[in-house]
Formats: C-alpha cells, structure tokens, sequence
C-alpha cells in the first residue's frame, strides 16, 4: 500500500488530500495542529500527527514520528496569506507568513525529502502562481508574493539536494481554489484541484525535478 504525507492537513486543499489518498486506498499520514482536526483526520482513517510548523520543537518531533518511514508521495501544503490590505506589512505580519511559507519549508523538507527519495517518490510543495516573478502581472498581496517565491527558492535547493538520490520535487500552484483561503468566488472547487494537483504528481517523471507546474501539470515560469 503507497504512504502518503500531508503537512497541513486540517482543511482546505490538504484536507481534501488526506480524503482523496484514503478513498483511493493510500496509507495516509496526517498532520494538524488542534486536536479536533487531528480527531476528524483519525475518522477518515489516515494516521494523525500534530505538527505545528512554526514551532522547531514540533517539527523535531515529526522528524522523530517519521523516522524508519518511506513515502511515496508528500504534500507541503500549510501556508497562510497574511494581510490582505496592500500597505507596507507589519514585522509580526512579516514575521508569520516568512515564518510559515519559507523558514517551515527550510526546516521540513531536508528531513521530508529522504523519506521520499528511499521510494523514489515524488514531493509536492503548495507554492502559489502569485510567487512566479517571471509571470508577474500584479503587485498586489507583495508579501504573500515574496513568501511564494522564496518558497520556490527553497523548493529548487531541495531538488537539488534530494532529485539526484531519487525524489521528484515539485512547486504547484493549485489554481484559485474555493477555501477558506480562496474564498467562494475562486475558480475551482477544492476536490477538482485536489484531483488535478494529485494525478500531475503521480504521472511526474524525474525530468519533472525542480519544475514549477499548474496544477493541470502546464509548466509556470519562476
Ligand atoms: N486556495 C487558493 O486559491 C490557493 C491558491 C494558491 C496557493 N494556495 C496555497 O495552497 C496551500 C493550501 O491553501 P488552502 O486554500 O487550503 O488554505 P486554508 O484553507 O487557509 O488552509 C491553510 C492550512 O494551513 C495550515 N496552517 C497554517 N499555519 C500553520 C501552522 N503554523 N502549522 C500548521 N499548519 C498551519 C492550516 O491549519 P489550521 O487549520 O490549524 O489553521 C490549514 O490546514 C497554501 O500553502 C496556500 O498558500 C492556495
């Protein structure tokens, strides 16, 4: 039976992964911060554990939780938006999203990335369109922009760290998605980006290494 790994799996996009895998018939392990959504994560029989991202001690003991694992497929997918006004950031609204988006990522994917690599599977990382520079056509939400490309950042060293011992390391932007993140007006809703964003990854080949994919698998520049 394939394992699969959601880091943020409470709800939204990596929620509906966790669903997605176990309906499929996936071993799932789950990770959210409260104790109720680890709960819920219990019911939907995927194997739970707390993890709050932002917390170092939390991530060593994911990195303990995990040890003598293999994955096949692992989902980065906690992430927060931060201020939707458009004036400079705060340092503490500067602070939780860097703190969420990038440091987590630094500090997740050396110990994620092994796990994977032993099964030459594939690592997926919820980076967002609105971090492409290349592809950039607004300059709204400047600081939810910046964590996004310096996500990818983080996401091309793993690459290049893990694709030659055998991980597959993706940066996906889901589409505009309908959660509490999107917002109901978004574009898709979360089960067909889910959809999406998990069949691009499982027809992912090695040469899929470091790339920057929608979530249809059409190549975004960085
Ligand atoms: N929705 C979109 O249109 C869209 C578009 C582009 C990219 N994305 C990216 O896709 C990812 C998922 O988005 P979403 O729409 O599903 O977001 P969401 O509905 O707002 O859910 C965010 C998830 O991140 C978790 N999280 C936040 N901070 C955390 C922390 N410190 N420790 C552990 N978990 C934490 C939340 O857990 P709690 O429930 O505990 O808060 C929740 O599970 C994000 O990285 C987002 O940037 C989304």
């Amino acid at each position: 039976m394939p394992t699969a790994l959601i880091i943020g799996a409470s709800r939204g996009i990596g929620h509906e992964l966790a669903r997605q895998y176990r309906a499929d018939g996936w071993r799932v392990i789950a990770t959210a911060r409260k104790q109720p959504d680890l709960d819920e994560l219990a019911q939907l029989g995927a194997e739970p554990v707390a993890l709050n991202v932002t917390n170092p001690e939390s991530i060593a003991g994911l990195g303990w939780k995990l040890d003598d694992e293999s994955i096949d497929a692992a989902w980065l997918v906690a992430g927060l938006y931060g201020p939707r006004h458009d004036g400079f950031p705060t340092q503490d609204e500067f602070d939780a999203v860097m703190h969420t988006n990038v440091l987590a990522a630094m500090r997740l994917l050396p110990i994620v990335a092994p796990l994977v690599a032993v099964r030459r599977g594939k690592l997926g990382v919820l980076s967002s369109r609105m971090g492409s520079i290349g592809g950039r056509g607004h300059g709204n939400a400047s600081l939810y922009r910046a964590s996004k490309a310096a996500l990818n950042s983080v996401l091309r060293d793993t690459a290049l760290a893990f694709g030659p011992h055998g991980a597959t390391c993706i940066a996906f932007h889901p589409g505009w998605v309908q959660t509490d993140m999107g917002g109901s007006a978004a574009d898709i809703p979360v089960d067909q980006s889910v959809r999406d964003l998990r069949a691009t990854l499982a027809k992912a080949q090695p040469d899929a290494n470091g790339t920057f994919l929608d979530h249809d698998g059409t190549p975004i520049p960085w």
